[in-house]
């Protein structure tokens, strides 16, 4: 893949956000992401699950990852904003588990609180050692570190799904899919391609934004990413929803995200776990 065409926003348009996103900013630096977490995992013993999970990915999530996916505790979907982070988990037992553990991606919410992650079966299979998947789904609930680590989409960029609720020309309704990088999408622009007068949307939903005042199309967007102290554009300053855009349609914004999280939290084990 070629260089990822991204503008750092200089400090004079991050003046320009609102208030509260300043300090959703804030909020989300002190999460020490990346930083490595002690808890317990355990697994869905049905796919379906997963995939119809509740940030609303769809059948679209059964392509993200390998199937590598995982539901959150409420302090790691936080209400949404979790959707699609990725996460590099390994169990602990020496005997049945490897050093490498697996990466998945969240797409749904846990209902306990007991473990942080819920995986999927080939996620929780991919912690174990050569010849130990079995022994280890039997334990159902092992011991886990886990830390954020970026979401790597090899042959994808960052796109958007226009939802069903979507009514052209306005009323417009996304969802943003194969987000990579370790960053959030804590804000989202849209506006007709050469246009300077960007309209803001409204996160619905986890990786759902809406706004009932889109541009006729064609459409470009941008976005502010943020996972640590600073927020950054993205921008996708070209068409990226056609003038007769269609809900139920995925369109590419070639653009991906690629940003690590810059946290100041110590000590904070920032090594990559190899098998
Ligand atoms: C999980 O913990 C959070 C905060 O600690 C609490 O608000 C929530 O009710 C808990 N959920 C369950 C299912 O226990
Ligand atoms: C990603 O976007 C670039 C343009 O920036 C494009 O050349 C490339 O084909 C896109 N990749 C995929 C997998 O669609």
């Amino acid at each position: 893949m070629g260089a990822v065409p991204v503008r750092l926003a200089s400090s004079s348009s991050l003046l320009l956000l609102p208030l509260v996103l300043l300090q959703l900013m804030m909020l989300l630096a002190s999460a020490c992401d990346r930083c490595v977490h002690h808890s317990k995992a355990a697994y869905y013993t049905s796919s379906l699950t997963l995939t119809g999970g509740s940030c609303g990915y769809g059948t679209a999530a059964a392509s993200f990852n390998g199937g590598f996916l995982a539901a959150a505790s409420p302090a790691l979907y936080r209400g949404g904003v979790g959707c699609g982070a990725c996460f590099q988990v390994r169990c602990k037992d020496k005997k049945v588990c490897n050093s490498g553990g697996a990466r998945v991606v969240i797409t749904n919410r846990a209902r306990t609180n007991r473990t942080d992650l819920v995986l999927s079966r080939p996620a929780f299979a991919a912690m174990a050692k050569p010849g130990m998947a079995e022994k280890l789904a039997k334990l159902r609930t092992v011991d886990v570190e886990y830390k954020r680590v970026p979401c790597e989409y090899k042959n994808r960029n960052l796109s958007v799904r226009v939802e069903e609720k979507s009514r052209a020309p306005n009323e417009l309704a996304i969802r943003f899919l194969y987000q990579g990088g370790q960053t959030d999408i804590v804000a989202v622009d849209v506006a007709q391609v050469g246009s300077s007068n960007w309209k803001f949307m409204t996160r619905d939903y986890g990786p759902a934004w809406s706004t009932s005042q889109a541009p006729p199309g064609p459409l470009q967007f941008r976005v502010v990413v943020t996972g640590g102290y600073d927020g950054k554009w993205v921008w996708a300053d070209r068409e990226v929803l056609p003038t007769r855009w269609r809900a139920g349609e995925v369109y590419d914004t070639g653009v991906q995200i690629a940003d690590i999280a810059q946290e100041g939290c110590f000590p904070c084990d920032t090594h990559d776990w190899t098998k």
